[in-house]
């Protein structure tokens, strides 16, 4: 067990604003909800979204986290709170997910306020950290599948289909987003992805009848288990953060986006053993996630959002080290 009290250090990391610079709508609404002036206002590392994120502290010793962005900072992240916000109020409350308190919405700020969760972030080469994740994962997929009603989400078929349009470009100029280990055989490895939407599919999909066409029940998935959007309390609890990229998708789909922390490692292979997930499925959707971020790291960084190419080009290197690994 991790006992010595340092947080580990995140893989994606951003640039955010201070809670004293934003708007100060913002700030009076935060100190309302609150209910007292904001003596401390701690920013928090670790996610990328551009606004501010802070843990903070009133006069009279509440407490309280704060997200908040607007869309002079980035104009889609605005959108994203907004997707986490409407799936947060419909969640029942439960120990792995902070309790939202109030939120914020003038058309272009946006913010969220959560109970305060007062821990550290998972250090995922730890075995007790990696384990007590792994397992509170696991009891929330139990939790959301089949996924509650009503829910109007993307899924992770379309997610798929939208990545496999960045291969018109990758197969133009293979050298350029993808290692040479890939470069060498990368018909094969193209048709080895195009299935895939029709592999992720889960039923009920929106707009489909419950019991149609695949046999998966779709599952409320987070998608975004990274070690920045986790956290583990002193009584080695683990709460889960950061809703935006919710997705319905199989069951498998989360334990996969958390098991990516050892993608080039073979405890990657071992953990999705362990879930029962189809093989084939795992690697492909490893190599595909693979080529979108290979893609995206030769992107322009989008408003906001500078280190998110270099992150996408080392998370591209080791989710590709997988896929080495696995075929
Ligand atoms: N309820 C909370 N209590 C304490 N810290 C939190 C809480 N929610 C998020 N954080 C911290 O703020 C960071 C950013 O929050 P997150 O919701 O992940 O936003 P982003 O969209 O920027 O990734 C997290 O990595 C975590 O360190
Ligand atoms: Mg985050």
């Amino acid at each position: 067990m991790k006992t010595d009290g340092r947080a580990a250090e995140p893989r994606a990391v951003g640039v955010r604003r201070d809670f004293a610079d934003i708007p100060d709508r913002v700030k009076a609404w935060a100190e309302i909800a609150l209910g007292g002036a904001v003596a401390e206002a701690a920013g928090q590392r670790g996610g990328m979204s551009p606004g501010c994120a802070a843990r903070l502290t009133t006069v009279g010793g509440r407490r309280a986290f704060v997200k908040a962005v607007g869309s002079e900072l980035n104009p889609d992240t605005p959108n994203l709170f907004r997707k986490e916000i409407a799936l947060l109020s419909r969640l029942p409350s439960v120990p792995y997910r902070p309790e939202p308190i109030a939120t914020y919405d003038d058309g272009d700020w946006v913010a969220l306020m959560l109970e305060d969760v007062k821990g550290r972030h998972p250090d995922l080469s730890d075995r007790a950290d990696a384990d007590a994740v792994w397992a509170t994962v696991l009891e929330q997929v139990d939790e959301l599948t089949p996924a509650p009603d009503g829910l109007t989400l993307p899924t992770m078929a379309e997610t798929a289909q939208r990545w496999l349009a960045r291969w018109a470009d990758v197969v133009e100029q293979p050298g350029h987003f993808l290692p040479d280990s890939a470069v060498s055989r990368v018909d094969e490895l193209h048709e080895r992805t195009r299935s895939l939407p029709r592999r992720l599919h889960v039923s009920p999909a929106p707009g489909e009848e419950q019991g149609t066409t695949s046999r998966q029940p779709a599952t409320l998935c987070h998608c975004d288990l990274r070690d920045d959007n986790l956290l583990i309390r002193p009584d080695n609890t683990v709460a889960i953060l950061d809703w935006g990229m919710a997705r319905l998708g199989p069951a498998w789909a989360d334990p996969f986006f958390l098991a990516l922390s050892w993608a080039d490692s073979p405890e990657f292979d071992v953990r999705m053993a362990d879930v029962g997930a189809d093989e084939d499925a795992v690697t492909d959707l490893l190599l595909l996630f693979a080529v979108a971020q290979g893609w995206r790291a030769q992107q322009p960084a989008p408003p906001g959002l500078p280190t998110l190419p270099e992150f996408c080009r080392s998370e591209a290197e080791r989710m590709f080290a997988g896929v080495a690994r696995r075929l």
